[in-house]
């Protein structure tokens, strides 16, 4: 699998394909990549003539006591499974690439970035935007994927595209998932074996507020105290949020009339995961 490093060389490699009217999917990842990632890929290929992969530890939408020293890296993994899945080749550019020493010009999305992890990672998704456009600078794919696990970043993707006008097609994807219902995540290697098992209290909580709503619950307090309740029972846990907002907006609702997405991220030991569901109704 070819790993571009630089912004030029991917561009020349790019400009040859759109001579040839090929079109374009682009996977934007951090790497480490898993079944999560693979399964965007392989979306990407069925969808479009080439694919790119990009892998890039985004120094500037993490946050100072967050594990961007430590963030998971394999270069030589996440190639393989990038060809497995048909990637057609890895941009992975150092951060000097992607960032100049002078440079200072970032993207912001207001509003829908304020609930959620937005509240708890204060300027992660102004990193994630900045970068994202950029990698659409760069590649100018004609369609993106993103997968539904980090369900917020979608919207705010989405939101981001519609108001700058990019012209690219956001492709969302389902949340592929361990087979006990962990959400697959780069950060699933930091668990140790008891954590790893008491990680499960996430999908665990959200299958119990599932079984609320197909029962008819419509008051969202009702749910949340019960997801809550679940939560604690498991004493690795710490919550970080629990919410439940509109699906498109990501506003706080009180009753469930129209779909929403209940969504939490929860510290298991000092691993801070996330996961989320959309009830359509
Ligand atoms: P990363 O966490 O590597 O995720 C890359 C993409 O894979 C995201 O769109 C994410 O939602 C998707 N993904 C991760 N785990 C998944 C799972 N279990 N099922 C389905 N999709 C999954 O998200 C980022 O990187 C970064 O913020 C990025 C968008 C690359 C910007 O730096």
């Amino acid at each position: 699998m070819k790993v571009i490093k630089t912004i030029e060389e991917a561009r020349r490699e790019i400009g040859i394909w759109r001579k040839q009217g090929l079109t374009v999917g682009l996977v934007p990842t951090m790497g480490y990549l898993h079944n999560g990632h693979k399964s965007l890929i392989e979306k990407a290929k069925a969808e479009n003539d080439k694919v790119v992969v990009s892998v890039f530890v985004n120094p500037i939408q993490f946050g100072p006591t967050e594990d961007l020293d430590k963030y998971p890296r394999d270069i030589e993994r996440d190639s393989v499974i990038a060809e497995e899945a048909g990637a057609s080749f890895i941009f992975n550019p150092e951060p000097a690439e992607m960032y100049k020493s002078t440079f200072s010009t970032y993207v912001d999305c207001e509003g829908i970035t304020e609930g959620l992890c937005g509240s708890k990672r204060p300027g992660h998704f102004q990193g994630v935007c900045t970068v994202v456009s950029k990698l659409f600078n760069i590649i100018k794919p004609n369609r993106a994927y993103f997968g539904e696990k980090d369900a917020q970043q979608l919207a705010v993707i989405k939101r981001m595209v519609r108001d700058l006008n990019f012209d690219v097609e956001i492709v969302p994807c389902p949340i592929v998932r361990e087979e006990d219902g962990l959400a697959m995540s780069s950060r699933n290697v930091y668990l140790s074996q008891e954590e790893r098992r008491a990680a499960l209290i996430l999908s665990k909580s959200l299958t119990r507020s599932k079984e609320l709503l197909k029962n008819g619950e419509k008051e969202t307090k009702k749910i949340l105290e019960e997801i809550i309740k679940v939560i604690e029972t498991e004493s690795l846990s710490k919550i970080d949020y629990v919410e439940i907002v509109d699906s498109e907006d990501l506003a706080p609702v009180s009753t469930v009339e129209k779909p929403v997405l209940i969504a939490l991220a929860v510290f298991i030991g000092k691993v801070r995961l996330i996961d989320n569901f959309t009830f359509i109704g």
